[in-house]
């Protein structure tokens, strides 16, 4: 049975690409159940994923790229993806892509230390501010805006042939979603708990 007690978050590499499409599949079907149509849930594979992440993971730059959540048994139960954003016009704003944890991990604060690890890693490479998109019906909304993300932008996107309602949440100044989780200086990189 793995440690559960040591979490240590560092960045992602390509090596860790398997592990991330594990947490990925696993996650949209805990996740979306219900909300998006079977089909786009039952058709995702593990392996395509792991194809998929480690072409991501292989172009990673200072300002894009992936940080993972690990346990005491090395095994990775959650990651967060992010870089420049796709949809927002503003200049310098970043954006987290994916934001993910197994389910019976979630609630300890780990997402809120991932965010805040791709917030540094993004801060250091110049973004001001932070767009991230969720679906509306997506129970982590309350926790973008728990965490004072402020409803930016809504669209719709087509999944499965079924419309589905994305909103978008920003945090305008960067560092102060830094100071919102945790009162400590951009640059901290590794975090522990025991
Ligand atoms: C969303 C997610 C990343 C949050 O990570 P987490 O570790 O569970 O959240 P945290 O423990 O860091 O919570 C931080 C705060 O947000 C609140 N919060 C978290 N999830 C919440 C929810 N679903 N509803 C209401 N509040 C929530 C917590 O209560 C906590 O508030 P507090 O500071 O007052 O205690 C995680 O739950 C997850 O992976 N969910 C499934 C995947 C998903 O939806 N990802 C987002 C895709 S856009």
């Amino acid at each position: 049975m793995s440690d559960q007690t040591t979490v240590v978050l560092r960045t992602a590499s390509p090596a860790d690409a398997s592990a991330i499409a594990n947490v990925y599949v696993e996650s949209w079907g805990t996740t979306y159940r219900g909300l998006i149509p079977a089909p786009v849930l039952d058709g995702m594979r593990v392996l395509k994923q792991t194809l998929d992440w480690w072409t991501t993971l292989c172009h990673c730059q200072p300002g894009r790229g992936a940080v993972v959540a690990e346990d005491g048994a090395g095994e990775v139960f959650g990651f967060a993806s992010f870089g420049a954003a796709r949809q927002r016009q503003e200049p310098g704003c970043g954006e987290i892509y994916t934001l993910y944890l197994l389910a019976d991990r979630q609630g300890r604060g780990i997402g809120s230390r991932l965010l805040l690890l791709a917030a540094q890693r993004m801060a250091a490479s110049g973004y001001r501010s932070l767009a991230v998109w969720a679906l509306s019906d997506n129970p982590a909304c309350a926790f973008y805006e728990r965490l004072g993300g402020v409803v930016a932008d809504r669209r719709t996107i087509t999944l499965g042939g079924v419309r589905l309602l994305e909103t978008c949440y920003l945090w305008p100044e960067l560092q102060q979603l830094a100071i919102r989780l945790q009162p400590a200086p951009f640059g901290e990189e590794t975090g522990r708990r025991s």
